[in-house]
């Protein structure tokens, strides 16, 4: 990793580690030699440089939109988005959001009880620091009359362009599915690649899926470390075909198109009645699906002049109008700190609502890192021990490996990876596909 200058006086300073998260502990950016402390130092301060620049970039679109009044607004945000950046490179003190956002109260709960010391971005768990700085920069927005601007948009929107070779190879090659267990771990192991293109991995920079997609899962098949699907299969294909399954969203753009491709074969399939899908309701980790992320999709593929697109697109539409598809109620626990394991306390609702699907299927890095709690597990101890008891239903996760944490290995194949490649859980080359049964 390239790391910035001045480290030496930044760490004296905060009192940074030279090593990784020692085991069984919260991961943090704290330690010098972990992933948390490579992006505090150099991603996320590029993510909101980015954001700021676009905002000048913009500035005549945004001034269309929201009205020449706002110009004072765009520049302040800019200002504000810039001094979020410096604060992170300072190390401050996660502060108590003073928006009236429905979740504010929520958010602070939450910081309060974090011991005084631990309250700062280095000095507290990875997840809840990051997660912290993008609902400061919703904070920063919603003060403003540039309220309920999706920041992201236009990156999400591009990166649904840019996917169209892929996605029109996909649609042709599903058109004639079957119900059986091989077609169905072949759409599992699209939807889990499809996971390797997300905006944050990258700050930003658009990652163009290449290649025939089919050949791809067929080759990678050595990079999955962990392969649940027949065992998920079964969930399914032993029901009476009445349950939901809850979709729990990564990111846009060519991921959410694998999302419906396997959720339209769970309904065609007659292996589910609906599916749920579960969106961000704040722009998240630059990728991340909000509703209208998912309402933009379908439309794309309507409009899109390729017929094969374009039918796909109005089936789907179809499937929503009908309830086989839905998007579930705005959820603030999605864009909250809290560790999946703590669901059933503080948010029972959402709890009790999952309990009630045939299969959760958790999509991504960032909700595994949620599911195993931002915590240096050994990498062979069971997914079901790393859950810490969240077991609504069957739950299954889709994870591309983009963060120094993993569980369920097994023995000796981590240490393979790290001889031959030092960053090998940075990469997103590998996956894993696990199911915790009910
Ligand atoms: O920044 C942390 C991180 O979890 C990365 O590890 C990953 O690149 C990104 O955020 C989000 O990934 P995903 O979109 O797969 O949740
Ligand atoms: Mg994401």
């Amino acid at each position: 990793m390239t790391l910035v200058q001045h480290d030496a006086d930044f760490d004296a300073a905060n009192g940074i580690i030279d090593s990784e998260a020692p085991p069984h502990t919260p991961l943090a950016a704290l330690y010098k030699q972990s992933f948390a402390y490579y992006t505090f130092r150099v991603r996320l301060p590029s993510t909101l440089d980015t954001i700021a620049k676009s905002l000048a970039k913009d500035k005549d679109e945004l001034l269309s939109i929201y009205g020449a009044d706002s110009a004072s607004d765009i520049d302040q945000t800019a200002a504000a988005i810039l001094e979020l950046r410096s604060n992170i490179l300072k190390n401050g003190p996660l502060q108590p959001f003073n928006d009236k956002e429905i979740d504010a109260g929520f958010w602070n709960a939450f910081l309060e009880q974090l011991p005084k010391e631990k309250r700062t971005y280095f000095a507290t768990c990875w997840l809840y620091a990051e997660c912290f700085m993008y609902r400061e920069i919703w904070s920063i927005f919603i003060s403003t009359r540039l309220a309920g601007f999706d920041y992201f948009r236009k990156q999400k929107q591009t990166a649904a362009q840019l996917s169209v070779e892929a996605m029109l190879a996909v649609a042709n090659g599903t058109r004639k599915n079957e119900r059986n267990l091989a077609t169905f771990q072949k759409l599992m192991k699209l939807n889990l690649w499809g996971n390797r293109c997300d905006l944050s991995i990258t700050s930003g920079k658009q990652v163009k899926p290449m290649g025939d997609a089919f050949d791809q899962v067929a080759h990678l098949d050595t990079n999955l470390l962990v392969d649940d699907t027949a065992v998920i299969w079964q969930t399914l294909e032993g029901s009476d075909g009445n349950g939901i399954v809850e979709f729990v969203f990564d990111n846009a753009g060519y991921e959410l198109y694998t999302d419906l491709i396997l959720a339209e074969y769970i309904i065609d399939k007659g292996l589910a009645r609906k599916v749920r899908f579960n969106a961000k309701a704040i722009p998240w980790f630059i990728s991340d699906v909000m509703a209208a992320d998912y309402h933009w999709t379908l439309q794309f593929l309507i409009d899109h002049t390729q017929p094969v697109l374009s039918e796909l697109g109005k089936k789907l539409k179809r499937f929503n109008d009908e309830g086989k598809f839905e998007l579930a109620p705005l959820e603030h626990f999605w864009t909250s700190p809290y560790e999946f394991y703590r669901m059933a306390e503080v948010q029972p609702a959402l709890y009790e609502r999952l309990s009630q699907a045939q299969l959760v299927i958790f999509k991504g890095d960032l909700n595994y890192r949620k599911l195993l709690g931002d915590f240096s597990w050994n990498h062979t101890e069971s997914f079901e021990t790393c859950l810490r008891g969240f077991k609504p239903s069957n739950l299954c996760s889709l994870r591309t490996i983009k963060a120094d944490l993993v569980c369920g290995l097994p023995p000796g194949i981590s240490e393979q990876l790290f001889a031959k490649n030092k960053e090998w859980m940075l990469t997103g080359e590998y996956g894993t596909i696990q199911l915790a049964s009910k």
